[in-house]
């Protein structure tokens, strides 16, 4: 007998509530409340209010590059296969794309994971993670006539395809090839699923979100709130590499990283790590520089074989699950990531802190107070930005 919304609701914020081992961990945070009727909200309502009376622990999240918030996790509830989210990851097959699907099947807000490539393994990928005994179920699609049906009725739609980069390639490398898959892909999400939130991952990020942009653009359905490149593992990595340095709890750490995703176009601003740290001179310079390559760094270590794939596919993991946490409605769920912006004056895209909402993004957030080091770096930057913006513009604009 099918369930009423409210009896489901009881029934999924009453059985599956995980317990706090899970909460504060980075990565994929699984702690969050299923999209669902106002009803079923209400009752996960009442179970957040009973966790949050137990609970000491906090979200991290800035409200302002300065300081964070405070926002409480709310209780782990798993979606049931028609509460929650649709997620299709086009380019499901490849090195991210695999971890990354893998990743979001443990998310318990996603119902339904659409695994959708040109690599007809892609199939044999998703019968492979439909024996993981998650909430979601999983279907792979193959070529692009499969592509709408991977798309339809999506909520969250993530971008990993393309060809990764070689020792000795930049980013900008990649768009001849990658450009026209995110062109095409971009154009199904136009045609199936225009109310979808779009996080691209495929690079040059700095011009593949304006192509996506512009594409929507020409289909009439382009909301800037729906579009964003993941720059995450800029995030991450700073993270990761201050904390060390520091002896910081890396669970503590976070340093808002603005710009873009290539090179120096990604300016990690240290002045604002949270917590308060201070760096000498030289340790901020050579942090600048070692996140500002750290991509590179992976390349030149995989000696041919690809790029970045199991980090990026972590940090993706984890813009992915803030996107569908502002969906749901929770608030104070801020990430850094690449959107259409007016925030810094003749950059039409630029990277910075998001507040994420039910519409996506809610609202972007100034850079701040910066350091004249800090300065310098964001005047070199521009020009570098602008440029790769405009390619992308000008490789939909002179489509025939
Ligand atoms: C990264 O930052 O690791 C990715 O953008 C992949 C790359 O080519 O560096």
């Amino acid at each position: 007998m099918k369930m009423t919304m409210t009896q489901k609701a009881i029934k999924i914020a009453t059985t599956k509530i995980i317990g706090s081992s899970q909460r504060g961990t980075r990565g994929v945070d699984t702690t969050t409340t299923a999209r669902s009727s106002s009803s079923m909200r209400g009752a996960i309502k009442g179970q957040q209010r009973w966790y949050d009376q137990r609970s000491s622990s906090s979200r991290k999240s800035s409200v302002s590059f300065k300081t964070r918030s405070a926002s409480r996790r709310s209780p782990v509830v798993h979606a049931t296969a028609d509460d929650g989210y649709k997620v299709a990851v086009l380019g499901a097959a490849g090195g991210i794309g695999q971890s990354l699907s893998l990743l979001l099947k443990m998310n318990p807000m996603i119902s339904d994971l659409a695994l959708y490539d040109v690599g007809a393994i892609v199939k044999g990928v998703a019968v492979d993670l439909s024996h993981c005994n998650t909430a979601s179920t999983v279907n792979g699609y193959c070529g692009n006539e499969e592509l709408g049906q991977a798309l339809k009725g999506c909520d969250l739609v993530i971008i990993p395809a393309g060809v990764p980069r070689k020792p000795g390639m930049t980013r900008d490398d990649l768009f001849s090839i990658n450009a026209g898959i995110v062109r095409d892909l971009t154009q199904g999400v136009a045609d199936h699923c225009p109310n979808a939130v779009v996080a691209i991952i495929s690079n040059p990020v700095n011009s593949t979100v304006p192509i996506a942009c512009e594409v929507m653009k020409k289909s009439g359905t382009f909301d800037k709130r729906k579009i964003l490149g993941v720059t995450t593992l800029d995030i991450v990595r700073s993270d990761e590499f201050v904390s060390t340095l520091k002896g910081l709890d890396v669970n503590d750490v976070d340093v808002p990283v603005i710009g873009g995703h290539a090179g120096i176009t990604i300016l990690p601003l240290l002045s604002q790590t949270f917590p308060q740290t201070s760096f000498s001179k030289k340790e901020t310079e050579d942090l600048t520089v070692r996140i500002q390559n750290a991509g590179t760094e992976v390349v030149e270590a995989k000696v041919g074989g690809g790029s970045a794939t199991l980090s990026m596919a972590y940090a993706a993991a984890r813009m992915g699950e803030a996107i569908l946490r502002g969906l749901s409605g929770e608030s104070d769920v801020y990430e850094c990531s690449y959107v259409s912006s007016d925030i810094v004056p003749d950059m039409p895209y630029f990277a910075t802190k998001c507040k994420f909402g039910k519409d996506g993004i809610e609202e972007v957030m100034p850079i701040g107070d910066i350091t004249a080091y800090e300065q310098e770096w964001l005047d070199k930057l521009k020009p570098e930005l602008k440029a790769q913006i405009d390619k992308g513009i000008a490789f939909v604009a002179d489509a025939p």
